[in-house]
């Protein structure tokens, strides 16, 4: 046989594999995967007979529902490092490897079988015999339950994600159409579309037409869980971007980390990101907590003055400001700094001369400020008729112009931090922004809402297109994961990593020159990591 003619039939071979492939992954799932994957995911059997999971070397019995495989093994079966242990990948691609596994561990083992797959999920046993790890729980339930787990494990990885098919792809988002957020939400949302509508003109990602489901909240005001269940259930989105999350993170974060949708550029100032890690919410810009990360750092390398740096946090309660309390917290001790100083009021009862009196007592040299300008301003004032004049930082979303009322002893003391500026702004950036907006007539308010939606969006199609056609979630999360300093034109470099959600980590610090009644840039771009 001459060689190129072995040549053509490899590759005639090769192709039909990949064809293979290919519409094994596009085939829906039958009857008996279906109820296989009920119980992979949730550990309970639509027949409604008992599934039991072992779990431990005590052997503890829990109803299987809270040991579903999904929890430890993650939705497409990949595996997911959580708290030390390293649950394997069980996709059927990566059990039958045709020369075994060796994992990390030193276990080795041949390629699994059918047969094998129930000795290790009801004995905790490998191919080779070997005991697997007590932190894989030891199953029982019924023959039928088992052949249905086993038959869906076999599509474990080539089964599709909901929101992708051939020529489409689903994308998510949800605002509330009334109160403070209402019209900015809306604002976000319409930019999304825009954006989506310019590459769907230029002929999509890969073939694929990206479609903009849009919900808005049942509640007008504020987004609920239903909300944004109803969104992935019913509509079948793929991935979410650029939705309002501002005061409903703690309802909505979880959520995305059960159904395992990413979500890319929320709208909120307080990104989740402490451990776990939520791996699916990619944020674009800082939050509260992470700008008084980059405002401390910022005092340790530039110090005021001779005297330590002693910091206080005067704030109204809240959500918000429980995040950035305990990142001051967690930040001063890892500069070594004294314990910051934490004094709540609420709202309406502000004590402006009893707190200075007391911030000065404790020698505070710099106050974090998280509440309204009214009281700001009244404790500069009490704080001037004691000459006391400590430095006294707000965030942009606090600020207002009263700040320049600030008496006159605290020129050069008052900052505002921001995070992002129009030095991240490029040429091409705001032409880019500015087209967008006279073709498919944007509001001319909430930009800055709109930019970070657009920021979003842009991440989000680079994603799309770095993954390529052979689409899941799971490489959506892999390819943000690589982002190192990806420029959208319009704000700071972003950068993700397997433990980096933030993609502009940091602030900058600008002053209040209290005579001219302007902002002075006094940092340049103060990462934090
Ligand atoms: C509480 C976490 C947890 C749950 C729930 C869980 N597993 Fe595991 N599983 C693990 C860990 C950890 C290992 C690795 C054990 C080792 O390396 O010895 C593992 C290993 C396995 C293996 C062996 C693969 C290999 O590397 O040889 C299979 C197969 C498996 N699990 C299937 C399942 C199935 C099916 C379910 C649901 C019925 C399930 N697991 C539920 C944590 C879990």
């Amino acid at each position: 046989m001459n060689s190129r003619f072995l040549t053509v039939i490899c590759l005639a071979l090769l192709s039909l594999a990949f064809a293979g492939r290919i519409a094994m992954a596009q085939q829906p799932l039958t009857a008996q995967e279906i109820r296989g994957k009920q119980i992979y995911l949730q550990g309970a059997s639509p027949s409604g007979k008992d599934i039991l999971a072992y779990v431990g070397d005590t052997s503890l019995e829990v109803p299987g529902n809270v040991m579903a495989c999904a929890n430890c093994h993650g939705i497409a079966g990949q595996g997911k490092v959580e708290g030390g242990i390293n649950p394997s990948n069980v996709t059927w691609e990566a059990l039958t490897k045709p020369y075994g596994v060796n994992h990390v561990n030193g276990r080795k083992h041949p390629a699994y079988t059918s047969r094998a797959l129930e000795l290790a999920i009801t004995r905790g046993l490998d191919p080779a015999g070997n005991k697997l790890l007590y932190a894989m729980p030891r199953y029982q339930m019924s023959k039928e339950d088992l052949d249905d787990l086993v038959v869906y494990m076999k599509r474990l990885g080539t089964d599709a994600d909901p929101g992708v098919s051939e020529n489409k792809i689903v994308i998510g988002t949800a605002f509330p159409t009334a109160g403070p957020i209402g019209e900015l939400s809306q604002a976000a949302r319409d930019v999304i579309a825009a954006a989506f509508a310019e590459v769907n003109a230029q002929g999509g990602v890969y073939s694929r037409q990206l479609e903009l489901k849009s919900l808005a909240a049942t509640g007008n005001t504020k987004l609920t869980r239903a909300d944004v269940e109803k969104l992935i259930d019913d509509e079948k989105v793929f991935a979410l971007t650029g939705m309002m999350l501002a005061g409903v993170e703690k309802e909505i974060v979880p959520l995305l980390a059960e159904k395992e949708v990413p979500l890319i550029g929320p709208l909120t100032l307080d990104p989740k990101v402490g451990s776990p890690l939520n791996r699916q919410i990619f944020y674009v810009l800082d939050g509260a907590a992470g700008q008084a990360r980059a405002v401390i750092s910022f005092l340790v390398k530039k110090p005021d003055s001779t005297k330590p740096l002693t910091i206080a946090v005067v704030h109204s309660g809240g959500e918000l400001a429980a995040s950035v309390v305990h990142a001051v917290k967690d930040q001063s001790q890892k500069d070594k700094l004294a314990a910051p100083q934490v004094v709540e009021y609420a709202a309406g009862t502000f004590a402006a001369a009893e707190m200075v009196t007391r911030l000065k007592q404790a020698n505070i040299t710099a106050v974090f400020f998280m509440g309204g300008s009214v009281e700001l301003l009244s404790l500069m004032t009490e704080a001037a008729n004691v000459s006391w004049f400590p430095q006294i930082f707000v965030q942009s979303g606090n600020a207002s112009q009263t700040l320049f009322d600030a008496p006159a002893g605290f020129e050069g003391k008052v900052f505002c931090t921001f995070p992002s500026a129009p030095v991240d702004q490029t040429e091409e950036g705001i032409k880019e922004f500015r087209l967008l907006g006279e073709k498919y007539k944007l509001p001319q308010k909430h930009l800055a809402a709109q930019v970070s939606a657009y920021s979003a969006a842009k991440i989000l199609i680079e994603a799309l297109k770095r993954v390529g056609k052979d689409l899941s979630r799971e490489r959506l999360v892999q390819a943000l994961e690589g982002f190192y300093n990806y420029q959208t034109g319009l704000t700071p470099p972003i950068t993700y990593g397997p433990n980096r959600r933030v993609g502009a980590a940091g602030a900058y610090i600008v002053m209040i020159d209290l005579k001219e009644k302007k902002f002075v840039p006094v940092s340049g771009w103060v990462s934090v990591n």
